[in-house]
């Protein structure tokens, strides 16, 4: 080997040795090593870069039976939101042409488990999750506050998509609390939801868009209720039973972020995913879940003691948990 090229690699070998050494400690410093390393020798492989940095996944397929697992484990009482995500996800994944981007809108009351899933989902396909650089969560009272500027809210938001799915097309994006975005943002997005093959030489074909809105939570408990009083059982409702119900009243609502929205008018909206009100037992699931989680043992007293706190609707009934499980975790600090 020529002086040169050994030098060279010597110094690609120590700057990996360095790399790594700071790679336990800070990832954007480690990017910024290995970037060198690699500028200064060109020797090291993209693979060995991107176990330092985040590298966007090219053709990455889904790992349906560990995202069924997860679910399955880690998510309760929404039968329906189960099966519908896995379908969508696998079947998006293994298409290696999909004719448009995934669209999933997530509606439930709050504390029905759709950030948990959003999350779920991001994990499933970026290691990072939502820290990953090609993930992107947007609140709309955090991010799009104020009525009158809704023409900038448009423009950035536009010139976001566009800059974040040039650099990967697997990129996801997460808007939540739909019921307070103004349609008009959302409207802003429709072109890259359509079946284009290209806009401006991007395809957006492999991003993933899920909207997580409170919209429709009225209608879900009815039709939850009504199989309750009629003594069937909750995970006897099907889909069908809820999709035509939602995409209307979504429609309809003025408060759902899609009222009158062109997404749903051109049909740009994938699945509807309806999120079920959770009951007491499901309650003490989220508890022993949070407990496990936390790495303590399972005190069934503490469970009870956590879900009696909790409180429940309708009047009569109170079968449902008025905020899911959403104070479970401060409840259980308290504890
Ligand atoms: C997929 O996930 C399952 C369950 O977590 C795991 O056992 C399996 O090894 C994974 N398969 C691949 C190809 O990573
Ligand atoms: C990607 O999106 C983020 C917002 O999540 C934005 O701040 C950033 O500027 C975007 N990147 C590009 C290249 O447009």
């Amino acid at each position: 080997m020529p002086l040169a090229g050994r030098l060279a690699g010597g110094a690609a070998l120590g700057l990996l040795l360095a790399a790594q050494a700071v790679a336990a400690l800070e990832p954007i410093s480690t990017a910024i090593a290995i970037g060198a390393a690699s500028a200064l020798t060109g020797y090291l492989s993209k693979d060995v870069y991107c176990r330092f940095a985040e590298c966007c996944p090219k053709e990455q397929p889904l790992n349906a039976s560990a995202l069924k697992l997860e679910l399955e484990e880690k998510l309760f009482g929404q039968h329906l939101a189960t099966e519908v995500i896995l379908k969508a996800l696998t079947g998006f994944r293994n298409n290696k042409n999909p004719k448009k981007p995934l669209t999933l809108s997530l509606h439930g009351w709050a504390g029905t488990g759709k950030n948990f899933v959003s999350q779920i989902v991001a994990e499933n396909l970026h290691s990072r999750g939502l820290k990953s650089n090609f993930v992107h969560l947007f609140v709309s009272t955090l991010h799009f506050p104020h009525e009158q500027q809704i023409k900038l809210y448009q423009d950035q938001l536009q010139k976001w998509i566009q800059g974040n799915v040039s650099a990967c097309a697997s990129s996801i994006f997460i808007f939540d609390e739909m019921d307070k975005l103004h349609p008009g943002v959302i409207d802003a997005i429709k072109p890259f939801l359509d079946y284009y093959e290209q806009i401006d030489g991007v395809s957006y074909r492999k991003a993933i868009f899920i909207f997580l809105s409170n919209a429709g939570g009225d209608l879900i408990t009815k039709v939850a209720l009504d199989f309750w009083l009629a003594g069937r059982k909750r995970e006897e409702i099907q889909l069908k039973d809820l999709e035509q119900v939602l995409s209307v009243g979504v429609f309809n609502n003025k408060h759902s972020g899609l009222w009158h929205s062109r997404l749903i008018d051109k049909n740009l909206i994938d699945y509807f995913i309806p999120f079920l009100p959770l009951e007491y037992t499901h309650v003490k699931d989220c508890v022993r879940a949070e407990m496990k989680a936390r790495g303590s043992t399972i005190d069934e007293d503490i469970v009870t003691r956590v879900a009696d706190e909790m409180t429940f609707f309708p009047k009569e009934e109170k079968i449902y948990s008025d905020k899911g499980c959403k104070t479970v975790q401060s409840r259980l600090d308290f504890h």
